[in-house]
This record gives C-alpha cells, sequence and structure tokens, in this order.
C-alpha cells in the first residue's frame, strides 16, 4: 500500500524478476530495445551526462568474438542467448556534455578536463544506467543475464578500438528457457542496510 507502483508491476521488475542463465529461441527484435531505451533514457545520471553506450551483438562474427572473451563459465549462455548487449561508459561524453546540458554548458572544462576524473563518472553513472537498462529489460517482458566476468581489456580492444570506451557488463537478453534460474539467494534486510542519523 507504500509504494504508488501496482503490485504486479512490483511482481514484473523486482519480486518474481530473476537473472536468467538459459533463453528460449523467442528472438528479441530492435524494436523491443528500443522501447526499452526511450523508456531508460529518463533515469538521472550526474551533469545529464548519459555516458552509456550500448553495443547489441547481432552477427555470428561478432558473437564469437565477445564469447572468446567471456570467462567459462559464461560462455555457453553467451552463446545460446537471442541477443546479448555490450553496456560500456564513453570516458569521452564529456563533448557532447554542452547539448545535453543547454542551461550550464560551462561544466564541460569546469568539471570535465581531465581524463581520470571523466573515467571515474562515467564508471558510476554508466553503471547506474546499465541497471536502469536491466530494469527497463525486466519491462519489457523479457529476462536479462547481466555479467562481469569476462577479459575486461579484451572486449575494450576487440569493440572499442578507439580506447575511449570501457566495458561496464554484457547482458544476455531474451525469455528465460528450461532450468533458467539458480536458487533465490538471500537479500540483506532492512536493518542491516539502512541507518538514521
Ligand atoms: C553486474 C553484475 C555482474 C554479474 N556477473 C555475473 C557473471 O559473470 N556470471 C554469472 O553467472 N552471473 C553474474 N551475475 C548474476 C548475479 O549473480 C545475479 O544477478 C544475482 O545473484 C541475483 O540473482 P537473481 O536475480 O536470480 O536473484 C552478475 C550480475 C550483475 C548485476
Amino acid at each position: 500500500m507504500t509504494l504508488a507502483l501496482d503490485a504486479a508491476a512490483q511482481d514484473l521488475l523486482f519480486r518474481e524478476a530473476r537473472t536468467a542463465n538459459t533463453f528460449s529461441d523467442e528472438p528479441v527484435g530492435d524494436e523491443q530495445i528500443q522501447a526499452i531505451y526511450e523508456l531508460v533514457k529518463f533515469g538521472p545520471t550526474a551533469f545529464n551526462q548519459q555516458p552509456l553506450r550500448i553495443v547489441l551483438v547481432r552477427s555470428d562474427d561478432a558473437r564469437a568474438r565477445l564469447v572468446q572473451h567471456m570467462s567459462e563459465g559464461n560462455q555457453a549462455k553467451t552463446s545460446g542467448a537471442p541477443l546479448v548487449a555490450i553496456l560500456a561508459a564513453d570516458n569521452e561524453f564529456h563533448e557532447e556534455l554542452p547539448t545535453q546540458l543547454p542551461h550550464f554548458p560551462q561544466a564541460k572544462d569546469m568539471f570535465f578536463s581531465e581524463r581520470s576524473v571523466r573515467e571515474a563518472s562515467a564508471t558510476l553513472n554508466g553503471a547506474l544506467q546499465a541497471a536502469y537498462f536491466i530494469v527497463g529489460v525486466r519491462a519489457a517482458g523479457l529476462a536479462a543475464g547481466p555479467m562481469t566476468g569476462y577479459d575486461a581489456a579484451g572486449i575494450n580492444k576487440e569493440f572499442f578500438a578507439d580506447g575511449e570506451h570501457s566495458v561496464l557488463a554484457v547482458v544476455n537478453i531474451g525469455k528465460p528457457g528450461e532450468d533458467a534460474w539458480f536458487p533465490r539467494s538471500p537479500r540483506l534486510a532492512y536493518d542491516e542496510v539502512v541507518t538514521t542519523v
């Protein structure tokens, strides 16, 4: 009763949503990913910087180039998912900042002239956007399988030869297949997480 979101949507996004480890053959279309993006693009980022970039891995060649960099335990599911997305942070997001932040275009030079500062900000804000994306996948009635078990340097070299992007996660996307779930692991209780000062 306390939440504004209806109970069915709460279940879809969180309570009944699970991390899928196998997938059915049902394809995931570009229009579904576009609908997800058009929703989750409204999630907030610092200075409205929006550093997330998404590479949809559709060709067999690209899939093979990705799978070779996944850890052994992630290779089968990355090969079998109907669609795989590489989520990356654009460490040069500041170039577009005056467009994204028209009321404060000076922010680009005031805050983001140093690469190390940009990288830290892009990592944090790109990870936030990755989380919005995962929830968006669930909102589309699909299951997500996010993974960070991979050779990040290998993926960066393979897919982002410009040296300006850093992979944040690889996400398998689709309808769950047989035996898709590991047992649900316990979540921390409210009192273990929340303190009031
Ligand atoms: C950022 C991130 C990285 C993850 N990396 C892997 C991975 O490399 N391999 C894997 O099998 N699961 C990976 N997982 C899946 C988590 O173990 C899973 O989401 C978590 O245990 C919750 O599972 P549930 O949604 O079924 O409750 C990852 C999840 C996240 C969010």
